[in-house]
Parts: C-alpha cells; sequence; structure tokens
C-alpha cells in the first residue's frame, strides 16, 4: 500500500517514515526542505534499509502536487507539513495561515480529486489552549493562544466539515503532546535551527558545550517543585500512533481526535535531572520569569488511543533523554 508523507523530512515525520517502511507500508514523501534536510531522509533509509520515493514540493505548489498523485497509487495520507514555531507565527501570521492553511486545502483538494479520502493529520495539544483541568481528554473544549495553534485548531475543523460533507472520508486528527528523544539508532532526531525553542533540544544543545546554560521558564507555578509540568512523550511511540491510526482509518470512516501522550507529567526539573542522571552530564540552569503563553501543567488523558488505536506509549523519560543525548552526540551540528 502506497502512503504519502507530506513533511516526511522532519523531527516526526522521518520516525514515521521508519515505522511506515518497517511495517511493509511503501512511501512517497513529500517536502519543501524549508525546515528539514534530505539528509535525514538518506538516513530513514539507511536505518530500514528500505527505499523511500521523494518529491522536493510544496504543498502550495498545486500542479507539482498534483503529478505526484497522478505518477503514483496513493490510498492515504499522512500530513506533517506545516511550519510550527509558536514565537515566528505571532511575527509572521499571514505566512503561518497561508502556509498551513492553504496548504492543507490545496492537499485535500487533490485527495478529492484522486479519489483518496484516508487522512492522518497532525495537530498538538495545543488545540486545549488554557486547559481547565488536567488530565486533558479529547472533549475538552478547544481554543488556541496563538496564530500557530489557530492554524492546528482551523484545520481540524476544515477536516470536520469535509468529513460531514462526504462520509467517504476518513480521518483521524493526531493531538501530540510534547514528543522529544530520537530514533535509537541515533540516525535522525530533531535538528532545530538556530536557538531551540522546546526544552530538550536546548538541554542537549548545553550538555554538548553548544549553550551556557538553560534557561527555565518559571519557578513559580503552581505545580509541585514550581515548574511547568509537560506530557514528553519519545518521538518513535508517536511514530507507531501513526501507524496505528492509519490501520484504522483504513478500515473504518468519519473523523476522530485521538490524543498521543504517555498520561505522565513531569516538570522542567524533573527532566533536567533524569537527562543529567543517563548522560552523566551536568546541566547549568537559571530560574527566568515565565514565558508568554506557558500553562503551568499539560497532560493527557490517553484512554481512547488506548482503547481505539490499541496504542500506548512505551519508552519513559530516561529513554527519551537517553536518545535525545545519542543523536545530539552523534550529530553535534544537526545533520
Ligand atoms: C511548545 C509550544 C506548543 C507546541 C509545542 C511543540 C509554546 C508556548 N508552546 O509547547 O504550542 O505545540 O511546543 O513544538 O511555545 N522550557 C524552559 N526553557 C526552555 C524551553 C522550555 O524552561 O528553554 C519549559 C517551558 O516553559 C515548558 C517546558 O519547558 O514548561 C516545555 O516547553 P516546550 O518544549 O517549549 O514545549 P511547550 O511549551 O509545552
Amino acid at each position: 500500500m502506497e502512503i504519502l508523507v507530506t513533511g516526511g523530512a522532519g523531527y516526526i515525520g522521518s520516525h514515521t517514515c521508519v515505522e511506515l517502511l518497517n511495517s511493509g507500508y511503501k512511501v512517497i514523501v513529500v517536502d519543501n526542505f524549508f525546515n528539514s534536510k534530505p539528509e535525514s531522509l538518506k538516513r530513514v533509509q539507511e536505518i530500514t534499509g528500505k527505499h523511500l520515493k521523494i518529491y522536493e514540493v510544496d504543498t502550495l505548489d498545486e500542479v507539482t502536487l498534483e503529478k505526484v498523485f497522478s505518477e503514483n497509487n496513493i490510498e492515504a495520507v499522512i500530513h506533517f507539513a506545516g511550519f510550527k514555531s509558536v514565537g515566528e507565527s505571532l511575527q509572521i501570521p499571514i505566512l503561518y495561515y497561508h502556509n498551513n492553511i492553504t496548504g492543507t486545502l490545496i492537499l485535500c483538494e487533490k485527495m478529492k480529486k484522486y479519489n483518496v479520502k484516508k487522512l492522518v493529520f497532525s495537530s498538538s495539544a495545543t488545540v486545549y489552549g488554557m486547559p481547565k483541568s488536567v488530565p486533558i481528554s479529547e472533549s475538552f473544549p478547544l481554543s488556541a493562544n496563538n496564530p500557530y495553534g489557530r492554524t492546528k485548531l482551523m484545520i481540524e475543523t476544515i477536516l470536520q466539515d469535509i468529513c460531514a460533507a462526504d462520509k467517504q472520508w476518513s480521518v483521524a486528527i493526531l493531538r501530540y503532546f510534547n514528543p522529544i528523544g530520537a530514533h535509537e539508532s541515533g540516525k535522525i532526531g530533531e535538528d532545530p535551527s538556530g536557538t531551540p525553542n522546546n526544552l530538550m533540544p536546548f538541554i542537549t544543545q548545553v550538555a554538548v558545550g553548544k549553550r551556557e546554560k538553560l534557561s527555565i521558564f518559571g519557578g513559580d507555578y503552581d505545580t509541585h517543585d514550581g515548574t511547568g509540568v509537560r506530557d514528553y512523550i519519545h518521538v518513535v511511540d508517536i511514530a507507531k500512533g501513526h501507524i496505528r491510526a492509519l490501520e484504522r482509518i483504513i478500515k473504518t470512516s468519519g473523523i476522530e481526535a485521538y490524543n498521543l501522550g504517555t498520561g505522565i507529567g513531569y516538570s522542567v526539573l524533573e527532566v533536567v535531572k533524569n537527562f543529567q542522571k543517563v548522560t552523566n552530564k551536568k546541566i547549568p540552569y537559571v530560574i527566568l520569569k515565565r514565558r508568554r503563553g506557558d500553562i503551568a501543567e499539560c497532560y493527557a488523558d490517553p484512554i481512547k488511543a488506548k482503547t481505539i488505536l490499541k496504542w500506548s506509549a512505551e519508552k519513559n523519560i530516561q529513554d527519551m533523554c537517553r536518545d535525545a543525548w545519542r543523536f545530539q552526540v552523534n550529530n553535534p551540528n544537526g545533520y
């Protein structure tokens, strides 16, 4: 079965390609390589010993995207392609809306034209906005605090409307909590450009000596140690969640959203402690004021994915730290 993966060279996309190939799917990747490198796909092929078909195409490029559909026998799509930085989305909102939303609309249009109506969409726990309590289940009210989050929420709404209008569509929306870690081979992992915004890549860059110290954003939250609590989940577990979702949409129709999280929250200080323990590296840090837009606690109720997709996270926080570190050591300057 041929699966189209948009944004397949990115962090979660590349790990998902590994799992798809290992599960026997044929994989066609569409990526514009704006925030990723072709090297990641070379390594996906090294890890699996299998071949990928790669198109350097932007989802906004209607003509070339159509060619991808006409040249292949695509049966389902996993859609990762999109901009993902909260801070950047506040600076350049028009580009964010255009790229993420128009890109998805063009993709859906081509899917409809070629009668490919099975889609797994890469969403985020950011669609829960400021949740009123934790753990967060899929039925919680949705909202967003920034343009990036709003693009995810709008796309979810668009997909709901598409499925309401045509019952042949089958869509799984996957709401990721905080993916970290890397493939255990140390060949693929997170490769942010510039200064990392997210916690784990910042920690690994401190550990490898590229940055002096970690700034912890807020030590006065109402959490057990005052630092923010998140549901960190190994990227390989996230990737495997896509395979379960794909298997599900292939045999059903309609639209469902699933949380992909572990259900366990760790504070920033607990992540630092676990990282230090498994790597034997000291992470100097300072505690600064809160980062705008951050919430105190965010972790999933993962029961829906467990019950319906028969998926749950298998790797623990130490696996996540160890694997993130292995990728950083093997690739001190990224790909
Ligand atoms: C962030 C985004 C979210 C996005 C997700 C995945 C914001 C406000 N939220 O989530 O929309 O879906 O990434 O890309 O940007 N921290 C530090 N120091 C750092 C970095 C982070 O203390 O240098 C803390 C944060 O305050 C937070 C935790 O570490 O408590 C995790 O932060 P991060 O990795 O950026 O993820 P989120 O903020 O949960």
